[in-house]
């Protein structure tokens, strides 16, 4: 099988733990039906596709340690449905004002605008009622330690320490972008971004009892991939096809973002993804274990087109 082959047929694995835990709007019972059109949005706006990155770090971190998939899968479906929230809340008025993600309209535009916020907040709050069902498969005390870690990591890459706190600063920047400095485009960067594929990274590594000091190895590796990540994710808006990416590009000049391409220039921002991810693959091959698939996977996101 193609490597294409492989990532796809993992994709769909990623979507279908993730669709699984999902509530279904078309299953509530009794007066949960009162409920059914904050569930409807939430089905929206993750089943609507999305490379699914996130969960596929977490699940490849976890194989490669020999985790158990049990304890993976709460993690994975968690992580994503934060992923989600996140995306759902960048799109509205307030915040990026994008009317196309994955394809198709974004949430506020089906659903209005308070419909929205609280699609984000049920999707954030049941990622944790999603991510404790781990502890019903932990088969002793050390498995339980781990998911303890895991949680811990899971809330504090999310919130004010995490993603909320780059997007806080992403829309800061957006206030005064002439006097937006580098330290605060690394912040953002850092932040709402790699962040959360820290925790991809880290979270599988530790479910499976990984060695420290290659928790805290990959913890840099996905730091470097993930500021490339956004570092792409901001040449894509502005090179990038909007059919393939499924949103609509010239978002950031819209907003008036100061993004890394308006601070550095396309050609030094692609060197840089380049640059920075190689560093990551470096450190990579340091670890005490290989994934083949996985380092395959990291260099293909150094060109990609959506
Ligand atoms: C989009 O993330 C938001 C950023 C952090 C750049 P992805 O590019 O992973 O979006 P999906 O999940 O594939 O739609
Ligand atoms: C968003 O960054 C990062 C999040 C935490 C959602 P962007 O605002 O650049 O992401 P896109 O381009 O809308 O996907
Ligand atoms: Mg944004
Ligand atoms: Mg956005
Ligand atoms: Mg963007």
């Amino acid at each position: 099988m193609s490597f294409e082959q492989i990532l796809e047929e993992k994709t769909e694995h990623c979507e279908r733990v993730l669709c699984e835990m999902l509530p279904d709007a078309d299953r509530l019972e009794g007066s949960d039906r009162f409920a059914e059109e904050v569930v409807r949005a939430m089905q929206y706006s993750v089943m609507a596709g999305g490379k699914r990155l996130r969960p596929l770090f977490l699940y490849e971190t976890c194989r490669m340690y020999g985790g158990r998939e049990e304890l993976a899968a709460p993690f994975m479906a968690a992580l994503e449905m934060i992923h989600n929230y996140s995306l759902v809340h960048d799109d509205m008025p307030a915040m990026d004002n994008d009317e196309y993600r994955r394809g198709r309209k974004t949430t506020w535009l089906v659903y209005g605008e308070g419909m929205a916020i609280l699609t984000g907040d049920a999707l954030l709050n049941y990622a944790y009622e999603t991510a404790l069902k781990a502890f019903d498969h932990c088969e002793n005390a050390s498995e339980i330690t781990n998911c303890v870690s895991a949680m811990k990591l899971l809330a504090r890459n999310a919130g004010v320490y995490g993603m909320v706190g780059g997007q806080c600063a992403d829309l800061e920047a957006e206030k005064n972008p002439a006097q937006t400095s580098e330290e605060a485009l690394t912040y953002i960067h850092k932040h709402k971004t790699a962040c959360m594929i820290e925790s991809g990274f880290q979270i599988g590594a530790i479910l499976a009892g990984a060695p420290g000091s290659d928790v805290d190895k990959l913890g840099k590796i996905a730091e470097n991939i993930g500021i490339a990540f956004q570092i792409q994710d901001d040449i894509l808006d502005v090179i990038g096809d909007s059919e393939e990416l499924g949103k609509l590009t010239g978002s950031d000049e819209k907003d008036g973002k100061v993004t890394y391409v308006t601070m550095h220039g396309l050609e030094k921002s692609a060197e840089d993804v380049r640059r920075m991810s190689e560093e990551a693959l470096e450190l990579y091959d340091s670890l005490t274990v290989s994934n083949d698939f996985l380092r395959e996977l990291i260099v293909g996101l150094i060109t990609r087109t959506k």
